[in-house]
Formats: C-alpha cells, structure tokens, sequence
C-alpha cells in the first residue's frame, strides 16, 4: 500500500546547501537540548566540550576499529579509556573491560559474558540471572537474546533492591546478581555491599549497572565522602557498566563493560575461525566499530579530567538544590526515594502527575512519564542551571492547571473503565480493533498523554498490554 509523503530513492544527489536546509527543517522540533528544556536523552555540558569531542570524532570519522592492527591510533586511544575508567573505578592492574556503543550493548555483553562463564565453570545449561523490579530493562533484553530467565525480585518502598529477598531466589541455575548504581527510575544506589556479598558467598557473578552513574558518582564521592561505594573497591563485584556518552559528555555510541580480570572479559569475545574471509574475532555485539566514538570518549576524559567532572557535578547538584527548594512550596508534588544524584523521580500528592507532565510538554518541556509508582522522571545536567527558573514557575503553573483538570481526569477514568470492560466482553478481533484506535488516540508525537499511561495501567491485568505497545512502536517507526 503506497502512503502519501513516503520517501523514494533519490534518482540524482542533492546539492549540499538544499540537502543541509532540509536537514535543519527536519530538526525544527526535536527537543531543546541546548536551551536545557529537555530532561531526558542528551547530556549537555557546554560548547567547549561539545566542540572538542566534535573535533575528536571528525578526526576519525571514517576509521573503523573492527580490526585494531589497521588503525594503532584507535586501539591506544581504547586502551586509554578502558584503563582510565578502571582507574576511576576502583579497579586495580587486572580489571579489563571493552568500548561497547552504549549501556544496552554493555550489559548485553556483561549477561551473555555470565551465561558462558556459567556453563563453562559450573556447566549450568538454564542459567538465572536475579534482578531488582527497577533494573534497566536492557537486562531483561539480554535474557530475551541471549535465553536467560530474569528473576525479578521487588524493591522495597525505598525502591532499593532488597538483597535478603534476592539471596531466596538463588538456585542451581543461577549465575548473575544485579545491582545498581543508581538504578534509572527513581535515581538510587541499590545495597551493592551487600548485594555482592550474597554473590561472593554463592560464588556467583556479581554486575553493578553504573551505566547513569559511573561518571558522576566518582566526583560526586569527592564532595560527598559519606556516599556509598559501588564500584570494584567493593569485594564480590566482578562486573561494571558505565555511559560515556551520558555524564562523560562523550559522543553517543560509548560505554564500557569492565571485568574484574581478563580470564572473565575472554568469556565476551566472539571468535570464528573457519570462515573464507579469514579468522574473524570480535570483543562485542558491533563488527564495524565506528572510530569517532573512541575518539569521542577518549577525547571527553582527557578534556575534562577530574576537576572538570567535579565542577560539573558541583554545578548540577545547585541545579538540585533548586528543584528540592521550590518542591518545598509545591505540596501536591514529592520525590520518590533518596535520590542519590541527579536523577528525581516526581510523584502527585492529590494531582495526577501525568497531567502535570502534560501541561509542562505543552510547554516545552521534554520529560520522560514512568510507571509503578506514576511518576515523572527528571535527568538533571548543568545545562539546567540557565532554565531551572524557568522550569520551576512552569511546574507551579502546571500543578495548579493539573488539579483543575479533575473533570478532564473523571473522563479518563471513564475511558479507562470502559476499555476494561469491552476487553471482557469484546471477541479477541474486535478488541484488536479498538487497541488500533487507542493507540491513534494515544496521539503519537503530540504532547498529551496522560489518558494513556491511565489506560496502559489499567490495561495491564487485560494481558494485552505487549501488543500494543508493539502497535505503538510499528507505527513510531513506520512514521513518515
Ligand atoms: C541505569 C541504566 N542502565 C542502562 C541504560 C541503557 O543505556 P543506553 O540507553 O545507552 O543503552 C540506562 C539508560 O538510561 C540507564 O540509566
């Protein structure tokens, strides 16, 4: 079926002044990421840094580092970021670890890396892996990939991962113990002491994701001594994940999986040797690594250094500071948890909070709705130290349109309890139907979507909450 505006391939080239134009009208409404409105997606730290990891990246844009002999510039400048963050770390002479193209493919390879060292070591065949309720779900990706079962243990109402109850789950198959440093939704540093404790006494591989926090909590450390350790000083953690790409500043595409020795990192590497094109080894998922993302990484760490992050940090925690200050006149909103960073976690007192985060999207703001509890979820950077103020009289606004919106919400719920009711009544084929027309009405790429996290809620116990999210991808995806 042909669909209007749907790109052909081009017959000719474009010139590149017409091509650029319409790149940039493309942009016209992706989120403001240098006017600090977004809160989500892209960490910012300035135009000093942006432009030298830009240059840095330029520099080699076109290297690919999926074999390391071609290009000794490429293997070093790896080299130096995996012993830099080992270093930062808390790791001694043998952590080793390899640049991976996020905190997805760092924990896919940390979890597959588990599933090998389990066979081979304790010839386990149906490995577990034990997880907190707040786990990225990037974990539950890997078992889905790679044929784990995730065990998911609840957090407790501090949302920490409760060790005592992790330990139950333990059994013969298991392999992995999870941790996190903080965990994402509600910004948390999860008992790790403890966690990796548990692991060491079952021998058991221990992963602590520091895939937000591996580059803030370090600094954040120097300030703050009495913050919690959580990374290879702790006994028992063989694993870690840390974001380049999130508070290093580096270009997207750089993470790092670290190992407690290299005997374990051998248990990612993918070798194949019978190939006519040669013996083929790869540390990781990609095969094609892109050169401008270690430039990128390598350049971000160098530029900035220790004192760079440290002030860094210093500035987004006064960002904090003023959030936490205006909270305390804004009774209808609270954080959820002890957020130990720079991530809040907003929950309604009497409001729903989903409307409040549709009144701020309708002016401007980007920020991310969760669910369990209902929240919304902000990413703080010291970009936000020029919108905070604005940020906060537009969250005063917004609290106070959200309460008069009760009768807007009376009809959601409305919504809501009829859509529940024909799931039990409807035949399977009309109700896939009507799950068409919810996620039209879902509004895709507007601004509302209070009545949808309503209805995914309470869709939920119907069972048919997948599928529409899979409905809500293909047609995210299938935008023109
Ligand atoms: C704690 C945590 N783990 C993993 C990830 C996944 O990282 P990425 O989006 O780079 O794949 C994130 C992303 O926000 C995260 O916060």
């Amino acid at each position: 079926m042909s669909k209007k505006n749907k790109a052909t391939f081009p017959q000719k080239g474009m010139d590149k002044t017409t091509l650029l134009e319409e790149l940039k009208g493309l942009k016209k409404d992706d989120a403001d990421w240098r006017g600090g409105r977004n809160f989500a997606y892209v960490y910012f730290a300035g135009d000093e840094i942006l432009d030298t990891v830009k240059e840095a990246y330029g520099m080699c844009f076109s290297e690919n580092a999926l074999n390391p002999t071609a290009f000794p510039s490429l293997r070093k400048m790896e080299a130096d970021v995996i012993a830099m963050c080992a270093n930062l770390l808390g790791g001694d002479d043998a952590v080793t670890g390899s640049l991976t193209s996020g905190g997805t493919e760092s924990i896919l390879m940390a979890v597959k890396t588990a599933r090998a060292w389990g066979k081979k070591i304790k010839g386990i065949e149906h490995p577990e892996i034990i997880v907190a309720s707040t786990v990225h779900p990037a974990f539950h990706k890997a078992c889905y990939y790679f044929g784990l079962k995730a065990v998911v243990v609840p957090v407790g109402e501090d949302f920490l991962a409760q060790p005592e109850a992790m330990k139950a789950e333990i059994n013969e198959n298991t392999v992995l113990l999870v941790a996190s440093a903080p965990s994402y939704p509600q910004g948390v540093i999860d008992p790790i002491v403890e966690v990796a404790a548990i692991a060491k006494e079952y021998d058991l591989l221990c992963h602590v994701d520091a895939c937000v926090g591996g580059f803030f909590l370090p600094f954040l450390k120097k300030i703050k001594s009495d913050l919690p350790d959580f990374d290879f000083k702790i006994d028992g953690v063989t694993s870690i994940s840390a974001d380049i790409h999130k508070y290093g500043y580096a270009a997207k595409g750089a993470s790092v999986v670290l190992y407690k020795n290299a005997t374990l990192r051998k248990f990612q590497f993918y070798v194949y040797t019978e190939w006519s094109g040669g013996i083929y080894g790869s540390p990781a998922i990609s095969g094609t690594r892109p050169g401008g993302a270690i430039a990128g990484a390598w350049a971000a760490l160098k530029f900035i250094g220790m004192e760079g992050y440290v002030q860094l940090v210093q500035r987004t925690l006064s960002v904090r500071a003023k959030v936490e200050e205006a909270l305390e006149d804004i009774s209808e909103l609270k954080i959820f948890g002890k957020p130990d960073m720079s991530i809040l976690c907003l929950g309604g007192v009497g409001v729903d909070i989903y409307e409040v985060g549709d009144e701020l999207a309708v002016k401007g703001w980007l920020i991310d709705r969760q669910q369990n509890p209902a929240s919304l979820h902000l990413t703080l950077t010291p970009t936000h130290e020029k919108s905070i103020d604005a940020f906060i009289l537009d969250l005063h606004q917004a609290v106070k349109k959200a309460k008069q919106l009760t009768l807007n919400k009376l009809s959601n719920q409305l919504q809501v309890k009829t859509v529940k009711g024909l799931s039990k009544v409807l035949p399977d084929s009309m109700f896939e139907k009507f799950q068409k027309f919810a996620a039209k009405y879902s509004d895709v790429g507007g601004k509302r979507s209070a009545a949808m996290y309503g209805m995914m809620g309470d869709l939920q116990a119907a069972g048919n909450l997948d599928e529409m999210i899979l409905d809500f991808l293909d047609k995210l995806m299938s935008e023109e």
